[in-house]
């Protein structure tokens, strides 16, 4: 078949159907796939065995995750993990395998709906006579339990390079507001000995942070808060934003942003560390992440990615003037405000 000029048949098909790699990855996890190869070779009649599943479709989804190069067969014809396979791994230094079950299971379900919320610009929770926020996971643990754990995910892999741009002179304390399960503060107590902490979050937020802090060894050198962000913020020199202010519309960034003001120090700073959308998109890697955490914002949350110009009329308009950029770190960039 004739293509017409300029366009790639075969590339807008793997676009079309690119859906099915989440979902096979996501089968993969719930049936703990990465899990049982973690120990070696495995038969698929095995696999199906160990996994109580059909042992001829158990072994087409093996096959699938051969063609995505997450699996391999040995000279034998048993599946092992590949590298990438085991970054699916639960127990993994750098596992993805929360995030892989948040975004075939509930993002899923969002997303599968974006058209409407294109058409009427609320997310599928308001469409769907619910409210933004993350109150309704308080009411949910086991949706909660796996959305804190995804974040840590996301956060892992950036955690230590925002830490290591930390310069720790006339800092003394950091408040990781809206923080989590508080890998991002945890790592950056870990790297800056001399520093103490504050991770707020709403209480729900907070479940998984004692187990993070102690992983990283910071427990004696970190306070929990419960609360909002919404609200008057504990003091501090240092305030960490971390993919907060894309939940959130701009009326309600400003009111962040000026509690971190009201709260800190004279000398105090704000740092942001969130995606930027490009003023004019592209077609690279980073723009096509940009954009998908955009409309992922915007299905979720009713939230959005922002431009570097629209994250300095953000400070702007709480009172904060952003100073020259810091860094980057895999994918994330490092924003920084500091008063008047
Ligand atoms: C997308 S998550 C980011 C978590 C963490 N900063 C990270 O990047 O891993 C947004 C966080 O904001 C928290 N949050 C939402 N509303 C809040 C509020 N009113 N006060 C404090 N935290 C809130 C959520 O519980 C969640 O931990």
């Amino acid at each position: 078949m004739e293509t017409a000029a300029g366009a790639s048949y075969a590339e807008l098909l793997d676009l079309i159907n690119a859906s099915w790699s989440t979902q096979a990855i996501r089968a993969a996890c719930v049936l703990r796939v990465p899990e049982r190869l973690a120990a070696g070779a495995v038969s698929a009649d095995a696999l199906a065995e160990a996994t109580g599943c059909h042992a001829p479709s158990l072994q087409r989804l093996l096959r699938g995750l051969i063609a995505l190069g997450l699996c391999a067969q040995d000279a034998s014809g048993r599946y092992t993990l590949t590298p990438s396979g085991a970054l699916l791994r639960e127990d993994h230094a750098q596992s993805l395998r929360a995030w892989a079950l948040l975004a075939g299971g509930t993002i899923w379900q969002r997303w599968a709906e974006l058209d409407q919320s294109v058409r009427s610009g609320l997310s599928h929770r308001r469409r769907h006579g619910g409210a933004d926020g993350f109150d309704d996971l308080a009411h949910s643990p086991e949706a909660a339990a796996l959305f804190y754990r995804a974040m840590v995910d996301i956060t892992r892999s950036v955690a230590g390079a925002v830490a290591r741009t930390i310069d720790p002179a006339g800092v003394q304390r950091v408040v990781d507001v809206g923080g989590g399960s508080g890998e991002l503060i945890a790592q950056v107590l870990a790297t800056h000995p001399t520093l103490h902490g504050v991770l707020l979050d709403l209480p729900h937020g907070l479940e998984g942070a004692p187990a993070v802090l102690e992983a990283a060894g910071v427990t004696p050198r970190c306070c929990l808060v419960a609360g909002s962000f919404f609200d008057a913020l504990p003091a501090g020199d240092l305030y960490l934003l971390k993919s907060v202010l894309h939940n959130w519309d701009d009326a309600r960034c400003v009111q962040i942003l000026r509690r971190c003001r009201a709260a800190m120090a004279p000398h105090g700073q704000v740092w942001v560390v969130e995606r930027v959308m490009a003023d004019r998109v592209g077609t690279t890697s980073q723009d096509r992440a940009v954009a998908r955490s955009d409309l992922n914002m915007l299905v979720a949350l009713s939230g959005r990615e922002r431009t570097a110009r629209e994250f300095a009329a953000l400070f702007a308009e709480a009172g904060l003037e952003m100073q020259p950029e810091i860094g980057e770190a895999g994918g994330f960039r490092l924003l920084h405000a500091v008063g008047p």
